[in-house]
């Protein structure tokens, strides 16, 4: 039975991927982050169905704490390692700027340890479209040059090239994917796409009245979470190691979102966005399109879920979660507090 261990199981991608790979058979071992709050909830139906049998497996660990990760290669001895661990919001990074990049420098740390432990180890590095900068000519592609705008950015451009780095120099295989953005009901819900979902449901079920958000005019290449952990999983199988991008190839601003996202439930967005200058961001990445054909090409992967299908299945989500908070809320069980967030 093959083993993968996967940072930042607890995100996103986290709960995606393994799940996939739990399917598949794997014994999945996960990093989680001491917190004072318990922070699984989005993998807690998997830790039900798996944890028992030992299938799923959690360990507290930290980027930052490189000591952690030699212990937990040589305590599991994966097959594979999957590295999404980051602070992945980009307007955080420039509040925290330190945090977000060393979390990303932490990727050298595991390398080093890997490198030290077992080199036949499968790395994937979470790299991204963020670090391109934003799109100056046709779609970006793997030739394009990276221009960073966040700390976040820089940091995973240092994570991408170190990676690289260490399949040229020891042969190990290490691969780059670089995803554009990708998002789903499991979304953390300060992106702006599940920020504007999670709105809808509460606006819907008449426990919010507004959303604010910032520039509304950039573009995003979206895709569904759920296709792309499919891609790094065909990256990790594949017979050399190497760096790809995984995109849909279409682009859609904020507005053209919100048009399609309220008009799922028959309301004018117009009536219930404001901006505000307070989430805008010091440096923007005006526009993402990616060329995702080398993928294609040798992963045979492509996106299988469009933007109209994303979009619907964020809401549907979203009306219900709300629908439930209000029976919570009408009971005395849950605050209110939906308008008060900070990003
Ligand atoms: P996410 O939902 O924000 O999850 C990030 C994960 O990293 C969480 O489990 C988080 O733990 C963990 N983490 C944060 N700092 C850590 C640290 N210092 N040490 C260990 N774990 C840490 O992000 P995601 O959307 O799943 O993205 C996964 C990866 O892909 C990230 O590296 C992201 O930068 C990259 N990426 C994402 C996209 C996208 O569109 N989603 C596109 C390109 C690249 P807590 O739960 O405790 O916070
Ligand atoms: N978060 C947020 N909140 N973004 C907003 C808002 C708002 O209220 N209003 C407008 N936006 C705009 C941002 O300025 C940005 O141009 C766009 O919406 C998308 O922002 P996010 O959803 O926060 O995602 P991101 O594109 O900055 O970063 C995501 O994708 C990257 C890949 O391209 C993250 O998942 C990164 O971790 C990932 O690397």
């Amino acid at each position: 039975m093959p083993k993968a261990l996967i940072t930042g199981i607890t995100g996103q991608d986290g709960y995606y991927l393994s799940k996939l790979l739990l399917k598949k058979g794997y014994e999945v071992y996960g990093t989680i982050r001491r917190s004072s709050t318990i922070n699984t909830a989005r993998i807690d139906p998997l830790i039900s169905e798996y944890e028992k049998e030992g299938k799923l497996n959690l360990i507290y660990s930290n980027l930052l704490d490189p000591s952690s990760l030699t212990n937990i290669l040589n305590t599991t001895q994966p097959d594979e390692v999957y590295n999404l661990a980051a602070q992945s919001h980009v307007k955080v990074s420039f509040e925290n700027p330190v945090y977000a990049t060393e979390t990303s420098f932490g990727s050298l740390g595991l390398l080093e340890a890997i490198r030290n432990s077992d080199k036949q180890i499968k790395f994937y590095q979470a790299s991204s479209s963020e670090m391109f900068g934003g799109v100056t000519d046709g779609m970006l592609d793997l030739n394009s040059d990276f221009d960073p705008k966040s700390p976040y950015a820089a940091g995973k451009v240092f994570a991408h090239n170190i990676t690289k780095i260490y399949r040229e120099s020891y042969n190990m295989f290490a691969v780059n994917g670089i995803l554009f953005n990708h998002e789903s009901p499991h979304r953390g819900e300060t992106f702006v796409t599940r920020k504007i979902t999670r709105a809808i449901g509460r606006i819907v079920n008449g426990i919010q009245s507004k959303v604010t958000l910032g520039n509304l005019e950039a573009t995003r290449d979206w895709g569904f979470a759920g296709d792309y952990v499919e891609g790094m999983y065909l990256m990790l199988q594949h017979d050399k190691p190497d760096d790809w991008i995984l995109a849909t190839g279409e682009s859609h601003s904020i507005k053209d979102f919100l048009k399609l996202a309220f008009g799922f439930v028959n309301l004018n967005w117009e009536d219930y966005v404001e901006t505000s200058e307070k989430y805008y961001r010091p440096n923007e990445v005006h526009d993402l399109i990616g060329d995702a054909s080398k993928a294609k090409k040798e992963l045979n992967w492509s996106p299988e879920v469009s933007f109209d299908e994303l979009v619907k299945m964020m809401v549907d989500y979203d009306l219900n979660l709300a629908k439930q908070e209000k029976v919570l809320i009408k009971e005395n069980l849950l605050q209110p507090t939906w308008e008060n967030y900070i990003l």
